[in-house]
């Protein structure tokens, strides 16, 4: 079995997975750097790390559409339970066994008002582990924190990581970050939307491949990388 991600630019990522469908912080419409439409993703489970609108995206739409159960914190749980959809809440340091496989939501450093200035909880990343025994580590939006050698702990074969700096960490603490995380595979997300996060992904990966054991893959939106 494989799993393998597509990223959509920006911070939203499809995940397949045992024939499972995910989508991760799908802001779709309004990215310039979006490589597909709200229209045309129909995942089983999406999933939020955060409140703010480039990660809110088009979950709600996308979830009235499709039935997809949107798994998130618990106070973006209850703000999404009153506009209809299915929600399944969780928390930071807790794991629950989905069909696609066990997800723990994980710390992140950032902020998470919603949309509507609603408050939106604790930000988190997230820790996935397929059935197939995968372990994908989806930072999300975060400064780098030490405890991200902990998360390295559980052994990590993917790492998704922002380097977009400004809002999230830049180029050289996500360096650091690979350091600490040591996975095997790391790919960069949340830059080049917008002039404020122009980052140079290749020279980053780079310094990854000459700095660290980790293996970096610089995707395009629209494109994909498949774990064996
Ligand atoms: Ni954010
Ligand atoms: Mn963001």
């Amino acid at each position: 079995m494989s799993v393998k991600l597509t990223w959509y630019g920006h911070a939203a990522i499809g995940i397949e997975t045992g024939g499972h469908r995910l989508l991760v912080d799908p802001f779709l419409s309004g990215n310039p750097a979006a490589a597909t439409d709200a229209k045309s993703l129909a995942p089983e489970f999406i999933l939020i790390s955060h409140g703010h609108g480039d990660h809110v995206g088009d979950a709600v739409t996308i979830a009235k559409r499709t039935g997809a159960t949107i798994i998130s914190n618990y106070e973006i749980s209850v703000w999404l339970d009153k506009q209809g959809v299915k929600t399944h809440a969780q928390h930071i340091g807790g794991g629950h066994h989905h069909p696609f496989g066990h997800l723990k939501l994980t710390l992140a450093l950032h902020g998470s008002a919603l949309p509507d200035g609603s408050y939106g909880g604790n930000p988190c990343g997230f820790l996935l582990t397929t059935q197939d025994g995968h372990k994908l580590y989806l930072a999300c939006d975060t400064g780098l924190f030490g405890d991200m050698r902990l998360i390295g702990e559980e052994g990590i074969d993917l790492a998704v990581l922002p380097i977009g700096d400004n809002y999230t960490m830049g180029p050289d603490d996500a360096l650091r970050a690979v350091r600490l995380i040591q996975p095997k595979h790391v790919i960069p997300v949340h830059y080049n939307t917008f002039g404020l996060i122009a980052q140079d992904a290749d020279a980053w990966a780079a310094r990854v491949k000459a700095e660290t054991s980790a293996i970096p893959h610089v995707l395009k939106p629209g494109e994909g990388f498949t774990l064996a």
